[in-house]
């Protein structure tokens, strides 16, 4: 998409005002204890820092043209906040509830209430690990779980979610109103 041309007080600025504003808006949420990655765990989350995972989502994003937002917590309540939040202004969430994942009605019902599409990811495999971390009380909520890939699985959360948003606008764009559908009917 081309760059815009603004007038402001009688400055013309070149700059892509256009692409900003049509650019889709992810929030990536990371759940509790993720800020520890590199140091936790390391033979199941791998020696990758949570930095060094924001930077790489972050790289991806810019080539992709998506705006990210990535924020991590270790408290419930203030995830449950973001994804509210995220009713204004995003377009889907890529979420790692961490152990929230297996407790986490509220958060359930929080992507379920704004209606954004959301992916959830877990670095480990939780189907392969201990009977608790079998159960997702996300999973039926999000559009899809993505699961035992490392840091992939963010990178791919990313590029699918960007895809699926990108088709949808697409379709929005090229469908013919209703209405203009019944006049075409009616003139035949
Ligand atoms: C995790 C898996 C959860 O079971 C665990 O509580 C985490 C991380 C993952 O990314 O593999 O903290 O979500």
């Amino acid at each position: 998409m081309p760059p815009c041309l603004t007038l402001s007080r009688g400055i013309v600025l070149a700059y892509p005002v256009c692409e900003l504003k049509d650019m889709l808006r992810i929030r990536v949420l990371h759940g509790p204890n993720l800020n520890l990655l590199g140091t936790r765990e390391q033979s199941i989350y791998g020696t990758l820092s949570l930095d060094a995972l924001d930077s790489a989502i972050t790289k991806l994003a810019e080539e992709l043209a998506v705006k990210v937002d990535l924020r991590q917590s270790n408290n419930e309540g203030e995830l449950v906040t973001w994804i509210q939040e995220a009713r204004t202004g995003y377009d889907g969430i890529i979420i790692n509830p961490a152990a929230y994942t297996h407790t986490s009605i509220a958060i359930r019902d929080a992507i379920v209430a704004v209606g954004l599409p959301a992916v959830e990811v877990h670095l480990s495999n939780i189907h392969q690990r201990e009977e608790f971390r079998h159960r997702s009380y996300i999973a039926g909520v999000a559009i899809g779980q993505i699961s035992g890939l490392g840091p992939i699985g963010y990178l791919l959360a990313l590029r699918g979610l960007h895809d699926l948003l990108t088709a949808s606008r697409r379709q929005k764009k090229t469908a013919v109103p209703a209405t203009s559908r019944r006049t075409a009917k009616g003139t035949t």
